[in-house]
């Protein structure tokens, strides 16, 4: 176990809250092996569970926003024989060792931007590439994403590789949340910019290679979180969070809600030029998360978690409880011109999953981020919603009294072949880190999908920050 001396006392006079309770980072890089397990890990459960999330080891120079933190991975791996080890090591950008090496923070952030000293900024540029949003593994690679900046990989054993650029082929940034079609294998993807060309579409095929690159005219910059596909198409939404680089580099907000600006969605046919994609314009909302998307004909069924607004500020200003996002259906079809949309649940929700076996096609069942009591301030979810689409019901798991937790992603069970009629899409588990208050430990519950109860308890050695998206690596 690697402990980094002093960053604790560091912290002592900190007060943002993003830095503070169940975000407070930690400050020790830990190998566990043969951890204590409640219930029984499934046999079929073999492989790491790898969770991204923010983990800043220096005080910030300023202002902190929780997307600035130094990404950091947390892996639990089950060894398919009822035992488990957990690992978890900071994201080595060139940003955070420039930092170890001056000892402090160097970089500004989302609430208050700032450049390094010209020598770091000489080598590493303006801003610190965290890669603390997501992880997936695609043609191999494990790469962190993070959505203004290519990704960065990383071993099998967690250390550093550096940025991946699939071999100087990509242009700009690459969004947190790619997609990877089951049966192609290709990772679908898009990156946008301050600058102009704003929004870029990729494709990767399966084999790791850049084969697909396309430039979509933008009015203007914006932050655009994710995106969907579908077998054919892909689905960018043009919401109106500005990105303002000229406010940022003045001290003001650079990201901000500017509903008059208007909204938009684009439909493209994968592969296609940016210049034929369609435009549908529509009054603005806000979505961080869509769940999946298919084709039905002409038209495009798409769910997602919708606000009425950008639903997080980045000036530190409160933002409103009725913003928090509900679950969403969007119908679009781009030949026709029409776009219609209906609510599909009243409750709070946010990190959407399927069974990924089942992107951009139909699928029968998702899961989503249950909260009891959804606050600006304090991780908002306790448990998991699972909507069957088929049924039109919901089922819900609560992970206990006193608890938080993040993002339940679903593994399929290996030993469950697919029917063709969608019947054992819920084959299979899902996986969460969660933090209990009370004693202030984390575990990893292992639910199983079908009927939401819980399996295994993987107990770990201490807390586990809030963090964002991950993978199952099989
Ligand atoms: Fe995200």
């Amino acid at each position: 176990m690697t402990v980094i001396p002093d960053a604790a006392d560091a912290f002592a006079s900190v007060t943002n809250p993003w830095l503070q309770g169940a975000f407070a980072p930690v400050f020790d890089e830990r190998d566990d092996h043969d951890l204590e397990v409640t219930g029984h890990l499934p046999g079929g459960l073999r492989g790491s569970f790898l969770r991204n999330g923010p983990n800043a080891l220096f005080p910030p120079l300023g202002g902190y926003h929780l997307f600035d933190g130094d990404g950091m991975i947390h892996g639990l791996t089950f060894d398919g024989d009822g035992g488990a080890s957990y690992a978890n090591r900071w994201i080595r950008s060139a940003g955070l060792e420039a930092e170890i090496a001056a000892g402090g923070a160097l970089f500004g952030g989302l609430t208050d931007f700032r450049l390094p000293p010209d020598d770091v900024f000489a080598t590493v540029g303006p801003m610190k590439n965290t890669a603390n949003t997501h992880v997936v593994r695609h043609a191999g690679r494990i790469l962190a994403l993070m959505e203004a900046a290519p990704p960065t990989e990383l071993t099998a054993d967690l250390a550093t590789v550096g940025e991946h650029r699939f071999g100087g082929a990509l242009q700009g940034p690459m969004t947190a949340h790619p997609k990877v079609d089951p049966r192609t294998g290709e990772m679908v993807f898009f990156g946008t910019s301050p600058f102009p060309p704003h929004l870029r579409i990729h494709g990767a095929s399966a084999d790791g290679t850049l084969t697909w690159t396309t430039e979509v005219d933008l009015p203007g910059s914006v932050m655009m979180h994710d995106f969907v596909i579908t077998e054919t198409r892909v689905v960018v939404f043009d919401l109106p969070a500005v990105l303002d680089v000229d406010a940022m580099l003045t001290g003001g907000t650079g990201i901000y809600w500017a509903p008059e600006r208007g909204a938009r969605i684009g439909v493209l046919e994968r592969g296609a030029p940016g210049s034929t994609i369609r435009w549908i314009e529509v009054d603005p909302f806000w979505v961080f998360h869509f769940m999946n998307a298919f084709d039905d004909g002409d038209a495009i069924e798409v769910v997602g978690c919708r606000s009425t607004q950008l639903n997080t500020s980045f000036d530190g200003s409160e933002v409103d409880a009725d913003v928090r996002p509900m679950l969403y259906r969007w119908r679009i079809d781009p030949v026709a011109g029409t776009f219609t949309e209906h609510q599909l649940d009243d409750r709070p929700t946010d990190f959407p999953r399927i069974n990924d076996q089942r992107a951009g096609r139909t699928n029968r069942y998702g899961y989503s981020g249950h909260s009891t009591g959804w606050a600006d301030d304090e991780p908002p979810f306790d448990g998991v919603i699972k909507h069957d689409f088929s049924s039109g019901t919901t089922a819900t798991h609560l992970y206990g009294p006193d608890t938080v937790c993040g993002e339940a992603v679903f593994t399929p069970d290996p030993a469950g072949a697919e029917r063709a009629d969608g019947g054992d899409e819920d084959r299979g588990w899902l996986l969460n880190f969660v933090h209990d208050l009370s004693t202030d430990r984390s575990s990893v519950v292992v639910l199983d999908a079908a009927t939401l109860e819980e399996a295994a308890r993987v107990h770990l050695p201490r807390r586990v920050p809030f963090g964002f998206h991950g993978s199952f690596l099989a």
